[in-house]
């Protein structure tokens, strides 16, 4: 079977726009797919510099995959620093990756203009970390032979990097071993619309407007109340496309909501259905699907889970087929005797 793989950076507690946005359309991909998914924890500590918490969030993101219907049995599941070979591979690619392709990476790129409008030394704030990071990713991807990568438009051009890099290691060292060439997929909800916050504006950590998925109920409640609704009245027809609850609900319920979703579209086309009708609809549904997975969270979350288990032996498995490529390198660019 062809191989997906995607990775997630355990940089905050997942939100209901992870959940729709990225995890179940990745998690889809197992139906097809022989599948990789990893926690990308160094990625991460470009940024995240308490350990503790950088621990925790490693811990929180496995756990919300897994709570969300990940199977560790069927797929690869790892944390990405249990697989030293990528750190390896990283400096041995990093030797044919041209300085000028990194220099014009978005996330590097965007801090350099942000220091150059600020007056500042246009390097101000980087890392190296921050530099580097595509050839890291890069490595990720490669390294397990992904003919596949899941993931948001901002990561697209990280994916088409890695390519990049495994055609100039191809071109070079072709003769002996060959990297197959990744491909980028953008999960089809993305290009509908995205899952709008608590503002209204995409859901986003770093906007501050995010439903987190796993609040006691009187929370959640509140936070649905807060979602942001306009003042016509109940009886006057309304836009659900232009709701955020609406949206929220249209994006996040299961197919066994449809009718539901589907009924209130209508009563609120016709008019009829206030918005804190709609609120009541949408916590209850959000409540009845997130109460099974917070508790299978909260069950993975204790120390000596068996999440610990399931992590030890998805690197394992990722570890085999990492140093399977690792050493054909080696050869190939005459490192191994
Ligand atoms: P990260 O952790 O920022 O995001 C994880 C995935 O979620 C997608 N995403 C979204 N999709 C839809 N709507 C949103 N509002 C939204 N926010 C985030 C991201 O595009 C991503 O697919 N560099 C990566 C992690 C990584 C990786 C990899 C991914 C490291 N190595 C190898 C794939 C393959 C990142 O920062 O993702």
């Amino acid at each position: 079977a062809k191989v997906s793989l995607t990775g997630i950076k355990p940089t905050g507690d997942p939100h209901l726009g992870n959940l729709v946005g990225a995890i179940r359309p990745a998690l889809q991909l197992a139906e097809e797919y022989d599948s990789l998914y990893f926690i990308a924890d160094y990625h991460a500590l470009t940024t995240v510099r308490d350990p503790e918490l950088l621990r925790h969030y490693s811990r929180s993101v496995a756990a919300t995959w897994m709570a969300a219907g990940l199977d560790p049995k069927r797929t690869t599941f790892y944390v990405q620093s249990d697989v030293p070979e990528i750190f390896e591979l990283t400096w041995a690619l990093s030797c044919i990756t041209g300085k000028g392709l990194m220099n014009r990476a978005h996330a590097y790129k965007a801090a350099r203009d942000r220091n150059l409008e600020a007056g500042e030394d246009p390097d101000a704030g980087v890392n190296m970390g921050l530099f580097n990071y595509p050839i890291l990713m890069a490595v990720d991807i490669l390294i397990m032979e992904s003919d596949v990568v899941p993931v948001g438009r901002d990561q697209v051009q990280h994916v088409e990097y890695a390519a990049d890099i495994a055609g100039s290691f191809n071109h070079l060292y072709g003769r002996s071993y060959e990297f197959k060439i990744p491909q980028a997929i953008i999960p089809p909800g993305e290009t509908g619309h995205t899952l709008p916050g608590l503002d209204g504006r995409k859901m986003s950590k770093s906007y501050d407007n995010t439903i987190p998925l796993f609040l006691q109920e009187n929370q959640l409640k509140k936070l649905v109340r807060r979602i942001p609704t306009d003042s016509t009245p109940v009886e006057a027809p309304k836009d659900p496309d232009s709701s955020a609850p609406f949206l929220i609900l249209e994006s996040f319920a299961p197919p066994s909501a449809s009718g539901l979703v589907a009924d209130t579209r209508k009563r609120l086309e016709e008019g009829g259905m206030g918005w804190g009708e709609l609120k009541n609809v949408l916590f209850e549904v959000l409540n009845t699907e997130l109460a099974p997975l917070r508790e299978r969270y909260d069950e993975l979350m204790r120390p000596g889970s068996e999440l610990d288990s399931f992590l030890a032996d998805g690197a394992e498995r990722a570890r085999a087929r990492a140093s399977r490529v690792l050493s054909s390198v080696r050869k190939a660019i005459g490192i191994a005797r």
